[in-house]
């Protein structure tokens, strides 16, 4: 995984728990414990995608927006992050310097946040801004590692979430000509083009391409310019899939989150964040059907939370993130034990400098109402 900013103690203190020394079910019950009794020193954060295990210990759930917010108002000893690294990572920038970030499982990344690099960020822009002379404005999804935040802080840009998109990019376009969003290419389309803006107006720069695979005069002509990054869970839904369960049931509403391809988009009834998707199916008449694309464990909750509607997962194949799924109880008790020993493992530190200027970014995205 790229830009890893965390504290491994190196001496010999390893609290991991194997399977012959607890099993899944003693596991669940030792935590139980050991959160009531740490209860005053730690909060933990739980993203909707995590498993059920791991939910039910969560003080606070949502999307990775409500999550920053919250962690923003935090000042416990210790956060324990339930979801994945650059998360963790926006926690620690958003906290007081007391406050020590806790991601359970080193290895919980997010492969579209990889999909973009700093050194890639730099020659990108390198070659958008000798080929126009107009502003181009960063906007970075909320799901990148601080250094890429920390670019779009020191060149006015903002950094946005599925929940705010909408918001950060009508700001940014008042603040420049142009757009530059990264990593997400699908969430930037989708969002833009609910907007009004046409497709023909965005292209792509793809990182792995001689000057991203476009030319200086379609740098000059875009409004839009999209990095080719995805999330694997999301970019796996088809519009097939949307006519077939139409078909099947011409009663389903499809809703899916918007890292979904274009097409997927148009074809379904509804977008939204995981918070959006939650709100939508909880103020559901009874009876309502939903048809889901979004990771499968919110959407197995969702199922199990509203029996009086029939939920389902809008593919037949298992949309799992397996990065989130890293976070298991048992690494989360691991977590809990070692704090008790005053020996916090996998402390999630950004340094000091990529922190004060990923702040510019965050700071204006939670400016913007
Ligand atoms: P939300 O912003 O909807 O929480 O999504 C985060 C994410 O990683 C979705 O894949
Ligand atoms: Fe990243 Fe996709 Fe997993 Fe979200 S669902 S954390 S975007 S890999």
């Amino acid at each position: 995984m790229l830009d890893l900013f965390s504290e491994e103690k190196d001496d010999d203190y390893k609290p991991t728990i194997t399977e012959t020394e607890l099993s899944d079910d003693e596991v669940l019950v030792e935590l139980k414990k050991i959160k009531e009794e740490l209860k005053d020193k730690v909060v933990v954060l739980g993203h909707h995608y995590q498993q059920d295990d791991v939910i039910e210990f969560a003080d606070i759930t949502g999307d990775s927006l409500q999550l920053a917010r919250e962690a923003a108002k935090l000042d416990k000893e210790y956060i324990i992050f339930c979801g994945v690294h650059f998360m963790a990572e926006t926690a620690d920038m958003l906290t007081k310097p007391s406050v020590k970030v806790i991601l359970p499982d080193l290895k919980a990344g997010c492969s579209m946040a990889d999909m973009a690099r700093r050194s890639e960020i730099d020659r990108a822009w390198n070659f958008i801004t000798k080929s126009t002379k107009k502003k181009v404005v960063p906007v970075t999804y909320i799901n990148c590692a601080a250094s890429l935040k920390a670019f779009v802080g020191d060149n006015g840009g903002s950094i946005c979430t599925s929940s705010n998109a909408e918001k950060v990019i009508s700001w940014a376009l008042t603040q420049g000509e142009k757009l530059l969003f990264f990593p997400d290419q699908h969430l930037g389309r989708n969002t833009c083009f609910k907007m009004g803006i046409l497709l023909s107006d965005m292209v792509i720069y793809n990182p792995n391409m001689l000057n991203g695979g476009v030319t200086a005069e379609q740098i000059d002509n875009a409004k839009v310019i999209l990095w080719y990054g995805f999330c694997s869970v999301h970019q796996g839904f088809t519009k097939d899939q949307v006519f077939a369960i139409k078909k099947k049931d011409p009663e389903i509403q499809v809703i899916v989150h918007p890292e979904c391809p274009f097409d997927v988009v148009q074809a379904a009834d509804d977008a939204g964040s995981t918070s959006y998707i939650i709100e939508k199916i909880e103020k559901s008449a009874a009876g309502s059907k939903f048809a889901v694309g979004t990771e499968i464990n919110l959407v197995n909750r969702l199922a199990t939370q509203f029996p009086d509607k029939t939920i389902v997962s809008l593919s037949p194949y298992q949309c799992l993130c397996t990065t989130m799924y890293r976070v298991r109880p048992r690494w989360l008790l691991a977590s809990f034990r070692a704090i008790k020993d005053n020996m916090p493992i996998n402390v999630i530190s950004v340094p000091a400098d990529i922190a004060s200027s990923s702040m510019k970014a965050l700071d204006r995205m939670l400016a913007i109402k």
